[in-house]
Formats: C-alpha cells, sequence, structure tokens
C-alpha cells in the first residue's frame, strides 16, 4: 500500500504522520512545492517509526515521480483561511493548484483513489474529479466526516458523555449552508431530539456550521488541522481496509438525492474500491430544501471555474 500526499503544510504531514503511526502504509510520500519542507518533515516522520515501531516509508519530495503507482493520494496543497477569509475566497488560487498537482499526480499513479481535502472542499473535489477523468467512485473528498466529528464533539460536551457512544451526520457543502441532520444524530442509539431541546439542538447545529471559523480566529495564521486529518486518515483507512465504512462524503451526484451533476456531501460506502454506493436516507422537505439550497451554492461556484 502506498500512499502520496500532496502538500506538506498543517493539514498534510498531520495526515502523513497519522498514516505512518497507524501504519496504514508501506509508503508515504509526501509532496510540496516548496523544496525542504516534505524532505525534513517526512525525515522526522521516518525517524519516529523506530519509536512507533511502525514499519512504514516515509519519503518526502518535490518530485510526482517518487509518487508513482500509489494506491490512494490526499490533496492537501493549497492555501488555507485566514481571519475574514471565506472559504470561497480560495476558489480561483486554490483551483490552479489543485487542477495541476492532479494533473502531475494522476500521470504517475493512474488507478489510484483520489481524497480532496483542499478547499473550498466539493468545488475542489469537481476540479479533482474533471481534471483526474476517472470514474465518479476514485475522486472524493474529505469534509462531512469533520463536520461531523465537530456536531458529535459539541453534542459530547453538552451532555458530558462519551464521544465514542456519539453519531451524527452532517451533509451539503462544506460551508456556511452545511446540513446537520439531528434526526439521524444519535447517543447510543437514542436520537438527538430525545435528548436536547429544539434551542440547544439549533446552538449545536450553528457552532457546527461555524466550526472551521471558531479554529481560524483562534490561530489567526491558518486553519484547523488535526481533526481534519485524523478525518481525511479515517477515509483512507476505511478504503485500505475495505471497511465498507458508511462516512459522510462529497461525491459527484447522478440523480441520486434528485441532485444532478453536482459534488456535494452525502452519505457513500468507502471500501477498496473508493465510493461502493452513494447511501440514500429518506430526507424530510426541510432536510431535502436545505440539501438543494447548499448543492445549488456549489453549482454556482463549479460553474466560476475554468477548467
Ligand atoms: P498549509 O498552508 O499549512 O499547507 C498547504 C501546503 O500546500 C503548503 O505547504 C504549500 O507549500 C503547499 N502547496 C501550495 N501549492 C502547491 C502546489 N502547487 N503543489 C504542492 N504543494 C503546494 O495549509 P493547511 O492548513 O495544510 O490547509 C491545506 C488546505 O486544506 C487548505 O485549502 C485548507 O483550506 C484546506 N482544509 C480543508 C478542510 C476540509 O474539511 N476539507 C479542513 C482543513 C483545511
Ligand atoms: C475547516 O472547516 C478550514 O475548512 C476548514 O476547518
Amino acid at each position: 500500500m502506498k500512499v502520496t500526499v500532496i502538500g506538506a503544510g498543517n493539514v498534510g504531514a498531520t495526515t502523513a504522520h497519522i498514516l505512518a503511526n497507524k501504519e496504514l502504509a508501506n509508503e508515504i510520500v509526501l509532496v510540496d512545492i516548496v523544496e525542504g519542507i516534505p524532505q525534513g518533515k517526512a525525515l522526522d516522520m521516518y525517524e519516529a517509526t523506530p519509536v512507533e515501531r511502525t514499519d512504514t516509508r516515509v519519503i518526502g519530495t518535490n518530485n510526482y515521480e517518487d509518487t508513482k503507482n500509489s494506491d490512494i493520494i490526499i490533496i492537501t496543497a493549497g492555501l488555507p483561511r485566514k481571519p475574514g477569509m471565506s472559504r470561497d475566497d480560495l476558489l480561483a488560487k486554490n483551483a490552479d493548484i489543485v487542477k495541476s498537482v492532479t494533473e502531475q499526480a494522476v500521470a504517475q499513479s493512474p488507478n489510484s483513489i483520489l481524497i480532496v481535502v483542499s478547499n473550498p472542499l466539493d468545488v475542489m473535489t469537481y476540479v479533482a474529479y474533471k481534471t483526474s477523468g476517472f470514474e465518479k467512485n476514485r475522486v472524493m473528498g474529505m469534509a462531512g466526516v469533520l463536520d461531523s466529528a465537530r456536531f458529535r464533539t459539541f453534542i459530547a460536551m453538552e451532555l458530558n458523555v462519551s464521544v465514542e457512544d456519539i453519531s451524527a451526520f452532517v451533509l451539503g457543502g462544506h460551508g456556511d449552508s452545511m446540513v446537520p441532520l439531528p434526526r439521524y444524530s444519535t447517543v447510543a442509539g437514542i436520537p438527538l431530539p430525545d435528548l436536547m431541546d429544539k434551542e440547544t439542538i439549533d446552538r449545536l447545529v450553528q457552532r457546527t456550521r461555524d466550526g472551521g471559523i471558531e479554529i481560524v480566529n483562534y490561530l489567526k495564521a491558518g486553519s484547523a488541522y488535526y481533526a481534519p486529518a485524523s478525518s481525511s486518515v479515517e477515509m483512507a483507512e476505511a478504503i485500505i481496509k475495505d471497511k465498507k465504512r458508511i462516512l459522510p462524503c462529497a461525491a459527484w451526484l447522478e440523480g441520486e438525492y434528485n441532485l444532478n451533476d453536482v459534488m456535494v456531501g452525502v452519505p457513500v460506502k468507502l471500501g477498496k474500491n473508493g465510493i461502493e454506493e452513494i447511501v440514500q436516507i429518506k430526507l424530510n422537505p426541510d432536510e431535502q430544501e436545505a440539501l438543494n439550497k447548499s448543492a445549488s451554492g456549489v453549482k454556482g461556484m463549479m460553474e466560476k471555474v475554468n477548467l
């Protein structure tokens, strides 16, 4: 198993480090445009493997030939948000970056599966999908896992219960119009609306929507990376181990949820073939309307991208 992580910044390096510590690949290749950074970080991680007792070779490079025949490619290259910036402000700049890294990566690894992390997430996943020419099951975006993890954390904090017992679903685009689904969010199987009043749920939903900017406002010079990296690894692990996990991921829709030709977050089954199924849960009219609105926002941005 060979995993390439493109972008050796906060999210990329943390992702590579977690992958190495979990021994999820024999070889991890960390790529960046800046010379020295991927080499230095990768060597540092490699030197941690004897202590961690994991047999994973970690290699840093600026040369895509080193990524040849990767099974999974995680794309984190791009600019992160600064205070006052929306994810959409990143659109044009990151579209150029994601297009260029996708072209170079898929030329070396035509059979790989792509997991996109760069923002604005849904549109960048679309850029990678169109640029790669891969089948739709082999290109997906990471956001729903992170947004759901944030929702789960806030539910655990509110109820003072273990995060382990909480499952939550956040669908839609990774932006202000994301669609947390309290009805499908449970604590030990008990639906959230049976455990909290509407006002509390609304507060946690809003904190989830603002989860990214909450961290940006603390960090000032960048955005979240620990939870994003863990979330990316959870998706990679589901594919590597063919676990058939049901996780919310950005996926290309062709009629599912009555949405067409749009890349947006929905529950999918993740296994060795990537997205093996788009899981269609029943949405009530309000939830469907919120998903439609979110998808149409993503579509509007997709139209602004030059491919
Ligand atoms: P960062 O600035 O720490 O790292 C980005 C890296 O990309 C830098 O090392 C930079 O040199 C590299 N890079 C830029 N252009 C490149 C190119 N053409 N080829 C290769 N590498 C290139 O940023 P961070 O915090 O790691 O975030 C990365 C991206 O992930 C951002 O777009 C951010 O908004 C996004 N993000 C998405 C999340 C999600 O839920 N989908 C969560 C967190 C971050
Ligand atoms: C986040 O949600 C910045 O999209 C990133 O933290």
